[in-house]
């Protein structure tokens, strides 16, 4: 296995590399809480990991799993976009790193999917709560509605000040079918 074998190796790379113990964070996509436990790996028991899914599954299915990886691990049932309220106004600015896998619960029920309108307004939430060298990872797929979240990440993304944020995307080019592309985020201290 290496890096960039798929977008999800490359992304974990990316977490491990940036999160440290102790860290604040935020997995936006539960699922089946592999990013989670990515991230609960890197924060270790001292850190603080907020969760979001729609689906009661989900939480169940990351819970479990996170039973090997002690920290304090506060999972919502509830979508993304509610982020600003769920993560307490004390951590809002020193998040140290959000991440997004976006599409469908992979081996649940595909037309349980994140849409565009409110991966964008949890974008937006991220943005707003990140701490300075903070970092945000978004996988987006080739679906109809992931090419709609593309398109809608890309307008938030392209409009952001380059002093203070530095936007990366990665496409797999010789992937086939539709491949996923991956975004990175990361503000600059001032
Ligand atoms: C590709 S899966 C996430 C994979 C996961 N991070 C992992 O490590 O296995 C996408 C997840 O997003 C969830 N989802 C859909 N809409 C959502 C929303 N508005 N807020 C949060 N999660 C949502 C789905 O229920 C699904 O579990």
């Amino acid at each position: 296995m290496t890096l960039f074998d798929n977008a999800v190796t490359y992304v974990h790379a990316l977490l491990r590399a940036h999160v440290a113990e102790g860290d604040v964070v935020v997995d936006a996509t539960l699922g089946n809480g592999l990013d989670a436990a990515a991230l609960a790996e890197s924060i270790g028991p001292s850190g603080t990991l907020y969760g979001f899914d729609i689906q009661q599954v989900a939480l169940d299915v990351t819970r479990s799993r996170l039973k090997n990886t002690p920290c304090t691990a506060i999972l919502h049932l509830g979508g993304h976009e509610e982020m600003s309220a769920i993560v307490p106004k004390e951590h809002h600015g020193s998040v140290r790193c959000v991440t997004f896998n976006l599409g469908y619960l992979p081996g649940g029920d595909k037309t349980v999917t994140t849409v565009a309108t409110t991966t964008q307004r949890a974008l937006a939430a991220a943005l707003d709560m990140l701490a300075p060298d903070g970092l945000i990872t978004i996988v987006c797929y080739g679906h109809e509605e992931g090419e709609r979240e593309r398109l809608a990440i890309e307008s938030v993304l392209s409009a952001l000040d380059q002093a203070r944020w530095t936007c990366v995307r990665s496409t797999f080019l010789n992937q086939k079918g539709t491949p996923p592309t991956a975004y990175v985020i990361t503000s600059r201290s001032e």
